[in-house]
């Protein structure tokens, strides 16, 4: 018999009063889900990432720090920059990172921390003066007629060595200040790297690397996951003859494909040396985020050799010390693209998932995290709108009063969640979706049922289901139509024993409201939460003949 757990006050109890180990968060399985585990206790990152320039200035925060917990969050991405942290080589201050904790710590929020190191969004601009200027020791990506670019090369060893030693003290500074506390929970390992705007490098270094032999830890790697490989890359490398050997024009073909690959090769080698030389100091988990392709386009003309959809194979091969990779998402193909970054050896996490103000934002965090188990979800400039959090804050309200029951239910097949899907060009598939959660298929519709008809407010909705007993499920969000039928042997027909709004106050209990019935569940045949209004209700149902 499966067993329902009791969460609740006594969890929270429990927690606060376990003493505190030195260790750093750390990933951890759930049936099919990895969570993050802070101190022992696995953690959802409701969470929003700062604007660029925001947690430059301790002052400029200031404001933002009590309106972004009373907006819901519990995480919020931070950028640490190398310029910074050691403006003088080998002379570090931490005291932007200190005031981030500190602050954090006073508002009882946690942090990423998004290292703007080698690279942020594909250029070198965040990195000291001290290395700007020096071309010789640290030498730029250069373009085909050997004009440099603001990229520095990932091929020069000065650069890897002084951005590690950046980024171990870093984790060394982290560990000193917050290794009992656990206020920072992971970081982001440089920001957005891709190669603009030709594929690859043209420097000395990388012309003589490119016409060298293809490693054999990546050719290793396709033939030991020659049938999980994601298809593009399937169809490159067998269209060239599964070659084993040869330079990366013959293993990968003669055009810009490889130069992509080869490219994406030495930023995962470069992003894995940065990890593994962070992780020995502080063993904290760490991902690289990614700037998606618009379809189309080819090599060099959108950020390079990322660990887009089409090189997560080359980043799995070339950087195993890095957690997981992570998607940005400004397209509104959403759906689609979370559906390639979750795989069994990548957890989801959306570090940018759009700007916060987007409508369609808090319909992707719960598909994000209850259809696909997510980490955590965080929208881009989220201090833009902390003092007018609309639709996001009321549905991080429900995420948080929700969080202990999805923590239970991820990766253990109690719970899924929906929003009608967004294809690339922006046209909606409004269609109902049907699951089955334990013994009973839901159909989950976008419209009102009565007035079956796509409004402007369609593409937002969004909904949860999540099974917390034989016959009971909380069913949360808004502008969602529910109909049910039992699964299985026994009576053919599903009615409602019951439905109550109410929601869980600060101890996890649930405070029951009004008792839906009549037209709050159109005479019993449905569960119904009314677009604009996100709310929990609590329902059982019951099987009849
Ligand atoms: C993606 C980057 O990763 C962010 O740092 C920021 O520059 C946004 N784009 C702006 O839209």
């Amino acid at each position: 018999m499966m067993q329902w757990a009791k969460i609740g006050a006594s969890a929270a109890a429990l927690a606060i009063a376990a003493a505190a180990q030195a260790e750093p968060p750390r990933l951890v399985r759930q049936g099919s889900a990895t969570q993050i585990s802070v101190q022992g206790k696995p953690m959802l990152l409701i969470a929003g990432e700062l604007g660029n320039s925001s947690a430059s200035s301790a002052a400029y925060m200031a404001p933002h720090w009590k309106r972004l917990k009373a907006m819901h969050l519990n995480t919020v991405l931070a950028p640490v920059s190398w310029e910074l942290i050691e403006p003088e080589e080998g002379r570090f201050d931490f005291s932007s990172v200190d005031a981030l904790i500190r602050d954090a710590r006073a508002n009882d929020l946690k942090l990423v921390i998004l290292w703007f190191g080698a690279w942020k969004n594909s250029m070198s601009t965040y990195v000291p003066a001290w290395v700007k200027r020096d071309q010789g020791r640290f030498p730029r990506a250069r373009l085909p007629n050997g004009q440099g670019v603001e990229i520095l090369s990932a091929m020069a060893p000065a650069t890897l060595e002084a951005d590690q030693r950046a980024f171990a003290a870093l984790m060394a500074h982290i560990k000193a200040v917050d290794d009992r506390q656990n206020t920072v929970l992971m970081t982001q390992v440089e920001n957005e790297i891709g190669m603009l705007p030709v594929a690859r490098d043209y420097g000395a270094l990388a012309d003589a690397a490119f016409k060298a032999p293809v490693p054999a830890e990546l050719t290793t790697y396709l033939q030991q996951h020659r049938d999980a490989l994601v298809p593009q890359m399937k169809r490159l490398w067998e269209e060239q003859g599964s070659r084993t050997s040869g330079t990366w024009s013959e293993v990968f073909g003669p055009g810009h494909a490889a130069e992509e690959i080869f490219t994406a090769w030495h930023y995962a080698r470069f992003a894995d040396a940065l990890a593994r030389a962070g992780k020995a100091v502080y063993p904290m988990p760490l991902y690289v985020n990614v700037a998606l392709n618009r379809p189309g386009r080819l090599p060099g003309e959108y950020p390079s050799g990322g660990p887009l959809p089409h090189l997560i194979d080359i980043w799995k091969a070339g950087a195993p010390a890095i957690d997981f990779l992570a998607p940005d998402i400004y397209f509104p193909n959403f759906v689609d693209i979370v559906n390639i970054y979750k795989r069994p050896d990548n957890p989801l996490f959306v570090p940018e998932a759009n700007n916060a103000d987007h409508p369609q934002v808090p319909g992707n965090a719960f598909y994000a995290i209850g259809k696909l188990d997510a980490i955590g979800f965080g929208p881009f400039s989220i201090e833009s709108i902390d003092e007018k959090p609309g639709a996001l804050g009321e549905a991080y309200d429900l995420l948080e009063q929700l969080s202990p029951h999805i923590l239970a239910a991820q990766g253990v097949g109690r719970m899924s969640a929906f929003r009608p899907k967004s294809l690339y060009d922006e046209t909606l598939v409004q269609e109902p979706v049907t699951e089955t959660i334990g013994n009973y298929r839901f159909t989950v519709a976008f419209a009102d049922i009565q007035k079956p008809v796509a409004t402007p407010d369609t593409g937002n909705a969004a909904g949860i289901i999540i099974q917390t007993g034989p016959e009971d499920y909380l069913i949360a969000g808004q502008g969602i139509t529910v109909t049910f039928a039992p699964v299985g042997a026994g009576p053919s027909l599903a009615g409602i024993d019951s439905a109550w709004e109410g929601h869980f106050d600060a101890h996890g209990t649930w405070i029951a409201g009004r008792l839906l019935n009549g037209d709050q569940t159109y005479q019993g045949r449905h569960i119904q939460l009314p677009t604009g209004d996100f709310q929990i209700q609590k329902v059982r149902l019951y099987r009849y003949q």
